[in-house]
Order: structure tokens, then sequence, then C-alpha cells
């Protein structure tokens, strides 16, 4: 399935994508939309950030998927999430850009019921078996972590996903200002999204929530 969605999208993307990206996003993924998320083509060739500069030269399963034109025109990436630290967390984030800012739909399973810390930190990186190779939160405006709404806080606070007895949990934020743009400083691609074990409760500096249970990496391409 993955070889089939990457062969279609890379020829999408060589051909009808190349100089209209937006267009090509959308063109491309009208014909793309059954697919799941995850697994979507629309990714043009341009996505890559500033840490996937190779991505354009790349070989044709190396831009495998993530991003696409939300319905909103905007740049929407599915970002799955890694159980970490011996979890058994699953789960994923649909983060959509808006003329607000980043609309992040999280969704989780099998976690442990109650409040849980859940940020986008620096570094795309989910490698690290604690996922401590993600970073601190990533805060461009070099502000004090605070918890939603408060002004100012890291760009990165998200606030707490609340799960239920059943161990699942869904929250929708929009980060302020934020954005998916290739290479702007307020940009969430090339980031991570951490869910933690325990409640971010808003203290210095990063809000006391203890490990990190999740680690999805924000990028355009896979
Ligand atoms: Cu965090
Ligand atoms: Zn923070």
């Amino acid at each position: 399935m993955n070889l089939i969605h990457t062969k279609t999208r890379w020829v999408c993307a060589s051909t009808a994508c190349t100089s209209l990206l937006l267009v090509g996003a959308i063109a491309c993924g009208s014909s793309q939309q059954s697919g799941e998320p995850a697994a979507s083509p629309e990714a043009p060739p341009a996505e890559a950030s500033a840490t996937e500069a190779s991505s354009e030269s790349a070989a044709p399963d190396a831009p495998a998927a993530g991003a696409s034109a939300s319905s909103e025109g905007g740049r929407q990436i599915e970002v799955p999430l890694q159980a970490k630290s011996g979890s058994t967390l699953a789960g994923s984030a649909t983060l959509t850009e808006t003329a607000e800012g980043v609309k992040v739909e999280l969704t989780l399973e099998h976690v442990t019921p109650g409040d849980h810390g859940a940020h986008v930190h620096e570094k795309g990186d989910c490698s690290a078996p604690d996922g401590a190779s993600a970073g601190g939160h990533f805060n461009p405006s070099a502000s004090p972590h605070a918890l939603p709404v408060s002004d100012p806080r890291h760009l990165g606070d998200l606030g707490n996903i609340n799960v239920a007895a059943d161990g699942s949990g869904k929250i929708e934020i929009v980060a302020p200002g934020a954005n998916l743009k290739d290479g702007d400083p307020n940009s969430f691609l090339g980031k991570a999204i951490i869910v933690h074990e325990k409640k971010d409760d808003g203290g210095q500096p990063t809000g006391n929530a203890g490990g990190r249970i999740g680690c999805g990496e924000i990028k355009a391409s896979s």
C-alpha cells in the first residue's frame, strides 16, 4: 500500500505538481482522499524543511507522505505518535494551518486516565526511547512556559489532554501564530509533538509534566 501511494504521489509530484504547488496539491489530493491520511500522497516536492533539505533530490520513496491541503486550503499534516518510555500509548495528531494559527487535533488511546501535558517540542526527532531527542519546548519567542490560553507562553504549549477511564482522549486546540510553512521561524514543521506522563501544571520551566510517553515527528515527508 505504501509502495502504491508512494509511486502514485511521486508521479504526481514530478508532473502536475511541480510548478504550481498549491494547485497541484489540491488537484492531486482530490483523487487520493480515500487513503488513510498518514499515507496521503499529496506532498509537493518542495515541502522539505531546512532540516530535510535533501528531499528534492531524494529517491521517490523518501518524501512519503503526511502533508496535504486541507479544505481550508492550508497545509495539513498527519502525525502518527510513537509510544515512548515503555508506554502503551497509541494515537495521532492532525495539524492544519488556519488563519489563526495551527489547529492541533490530538487523539490518544491506551494511556493512563487523567491529564497529560502535550507540547510541540523543538526538534523533529523521536528516535530516543525516552523521547529526549525531541529537545525542549518549541519557544521561538523566548517566552516563559504557560498553559493555554495564557499569553505569553511557548508557541509549543498545548496544555493538557484529558484521558478518560477507557484510556482514550481527544483535544482540539489552535496554537495562535504558528504555521506549517517551510523555513518559517514560527513553523511547527520539523518539530515534534510530545505527550507526557503527567499533567502540565503550568509551572516553570516546562510544566512538571514528567516523562515523555508519546512522540510524533511533524514532517511533510516520512
Ligand atoms: Cu513537552
Ligand atoms: Zn512550554
